[in-house]
C-alpha cells in the first residue's frame, strides 16, 4: 500500500485496492471504511471480499445492518452502520453476530463513531476527487 494513500480512476481500481488490503487481513480483524455517499466504500469491500474467496455478489446491506458471507477462506461480515441513526440507543449485542474472533469484519461507518468498536486495526478513508477519481487512505 506504499505510504498508505492512493488514488483510483475507476470502480475496478478501487476493488483492486480492496483486494490488496485483504492480503494483510486475518481472523478477528475489523476494518472501518469511511467516506461520503458514493465514495466507494462498498466497492472497496467488494474487492476485499472477493480476494478472500467470497464468490456471491457483495452488495449494500438493506433491511439489515449487515451481511455475512461464509463461502470464502474465512467468515466475512459487511456492516453498514450509516443506516443506524443512533447506535447508543441500540442493543449492545447488535454487533455480536457480525464481530467475532474467527472472521474479518468490514464496517461502513463515519470515522467519528469508530470508538464504539474498540480500537480497530485498520481504517480506510475514501473521498471523491472528481468524476471517477477517488482518494483512498489507509490509516493504521
Ligand atoms: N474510482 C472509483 N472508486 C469507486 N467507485 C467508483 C469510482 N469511480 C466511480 N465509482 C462509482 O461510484 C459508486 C460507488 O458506490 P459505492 O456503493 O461503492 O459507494 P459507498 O461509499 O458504499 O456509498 P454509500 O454511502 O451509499 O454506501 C459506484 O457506482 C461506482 O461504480
Ligand atoms: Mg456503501
Amino acid at each position: 500500500m506504499g505510504d498508505g494513500r492512493t488514488e483510483t480512476g475507476s470502480a475496478a481500481e478501487t476493488e483492486a485496492v480492496g483486494a490488496r488490503l485483504a492480503e494483510r487481513l486475518g481472523p478477528g480483524d475489523v476494518v472501518i471504511v469511511s467516506g461520503e455517499v458514493g465514495a466507494g466504500k462498498t466497492t472497496l469491500i467488494r474487492g476485499a471480499a472477493r480476494a478472500l474467496g467470497v464468490a456471491e455478489p457483495v452488495t449494500s446491506p438493506t433491511f439489515t445492518i449487515g451481511r455475512r458471507y461464509t463461502g470464502g477462506r474465512l467468515p466475512i461480515s459487511h456492516l453498514d452502520l450509516y443506516r443506524l441513526e443512533d447506535l447508543d440507543g441500540e442493543d449492545p449485542a447488535l454487533l455480536d453476530d457480525y464481530l467475532g474472533p474467527d472472521g474479518v469484519a468490514f464496517v461502513e461507518w463515519p470515522a467519528a463513531g469508530a470508538d464504539r468498536l474498540g480500537r480497530p486495526p485498520l481504517e480506510v478513508r475514501l473521498a471523491h476527487a472528481g468524476e471517477e477519481r477517488r482518494t483512498i487512505e489507509i490509516v493504521e
